[in-house]
């Protein structure tokens, strides 16, 4: 037989996505498994969301339509980024697509050609780096350190840009650490993207989800941005929509959002129309189910932050947004679990965690920083009072 396709070597699969399939495949057979590490929330997808699909399906709007998206999709998404971000789109600008996910991914494969650079500030949510190298790309790390509390700083950008970068995808709040940057930080970034005439990919699915009073700022509303960022959004998160897959994408100018739809018009399609009508909906609100799950998970965060400052060498920060807990565990590399299992990276944490204690989390090696593990609080209070002093007990018993 030939070979398979050099580029399906190129890119990794998703740890997240494995160890989701792993959790659920030991619940499958029949072992209590405490699963932190999926970053899906624990609600419905609202009511009013709900209904709307159904309604399309009732009225039988279950045909192809156009590949960037139907009108109303894209118009709606337009008084969306009007009303909550202070930016005008014409509906032209506007891809729907199944998924955040695919949003990021057409976005990357509209601008990045063969051999050119794109800064991925990390730790970075993992598909960022698998997309830029599938479309034969570099991608550039900004290592955002443990000293500069996970956040980036404008000089990385400026000293890391060189002829061959393209772009930087930035990822505020940031999944897995939580970070979200003030108006001044965000203005230092702009200046120096601008200064290297970079695109901006700029993922926003978490912007409903901040703990902190300060308002969500895209970074396509400072001076000389709109036109060289590329916005992209989804419903899975904010709007519990994770298994409908639709999402969207604004793009700079209508030319870009015009070889996007080209190409999505040879690849997927169009999302499901099913999926844009309940977008449709959520997008409109209203938003008490938003509200209400940014609360509880505001008290989930509180909770576990609270089990993880009573064990000694737990080092973490409180994250500004998103769902996760970026947790630095690296000071217990190069000890044995109670069952005797040395550790010394993230894979082979998470691994022992699972086997002894059944909970599920994410290795931090995933996402660019091998001595912190992710937590996702998606979870109930509940799972979340059984599942963390799991966690506790697993660490008090290492040697
Ligand atoms: C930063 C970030 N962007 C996008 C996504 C994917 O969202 P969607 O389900 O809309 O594809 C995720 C999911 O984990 C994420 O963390």
């Amino acid at each position: 037989m030939k070979p398979f396709a050099k580029r399906m070597d190129e890119i990794q699969s998703s740890m997240t996505v494995e160890i989701d399939s792993l959790a659920k495949r030991l619940s499958t057979e029949g072992r209590s498994i405490w699963n932190l590490g999926v970053g899906e929330p624990n609600f419905d997808t609202p009511i009013h969301v709900k209904e709307a699909a159904i309604r399309s399906i009732n009225k039988g709007l279950t045909r192809y339509t156009t590949p960037s998206g139907m009108r109303s999709f894209k118009e709606a998404v337009c008084e969306k980024l009007k009303r909550e971000n202070k930016l005008i789109y014409d509906p032209e600008q506007i891809i729907a697509t199944s998924g955040a996910k695919h949003a990021v991914s057409n976005a990357i494969a509209a601008i990045v050609d063969t051999d050119d650079e794109v800064l991925i500030p990390t730790p970075c949510w993992n598909t960022y780096p698998a997309l830029v190298k599938y479309c034969n790309g570099n991608p550039v790390f900004l290592e955002c350190t443990k000293e500069n509390k996970l956040r980036l700083k404008a000089e990385q950008i400026s000293k890391a840009a060189t002829s061959k970068t393209k772009a930087i995808i930035l990822n505020i709040p940031c999944n897995p650490t939580g970070v979200a940057y003030s108006k001044e930080e965000l203005e230092s970034f702009a200046k120096v993207i601008v200064e290297n005439d970079l695109y901006c990919i700029s993922d926003e699915i978490y912007e409903h989800l901040i703990y902190t009073n300060e308002p969500y700022i895209s970074i396509a509303t400072l001076p000389g941005m709109q036109e060289r960022t590329i916005i992209v959004n989804g419903f899975s998160k904010a709007f519990c929509m994770t298994g409908w897959r639709i999402g969207y994408l604004a793009a700079p100018n209508k030319e870009l959002a015009k070889g996007i739809a080209k190409v999505q018009g040879q690849t997927t399609h169009h999302p499901s129309n099913i999926s844009q009508y309940g977008a449709i909906a959520a997008v409109n609100g209203p938003f008490d189910s938003v509200i209400a799950m940014r609360q509880e998970f505001s008290e989930r965060m509180h909770r576990m932050s609270e089990i993880f400052r009573s064990i000694p060498g737990i080092d973490f920060l409180e994250p500004d947004g998103a769902f996760y807990l970026f947790v630095d565990v690296g000071s217990y590399y190069g000890k044995k679990t109670e069952a005797g299992t040395l550790v010394s990276n993230s894979i082979e944490f998470c691994k022992a965690l699972l086997d002894e204690q059944g909970l599920v989390i994410v290795p931090g090696i995933s996402f660019g920083n091998d001595s912190y593990v992710r937590f996702s609080f998606t979870a109930s209070l509940p799972t979340i009072s059984v599942a963390v002093p799991k966690f506790k007990e697993f660490i008090e018993g290492m040697k």
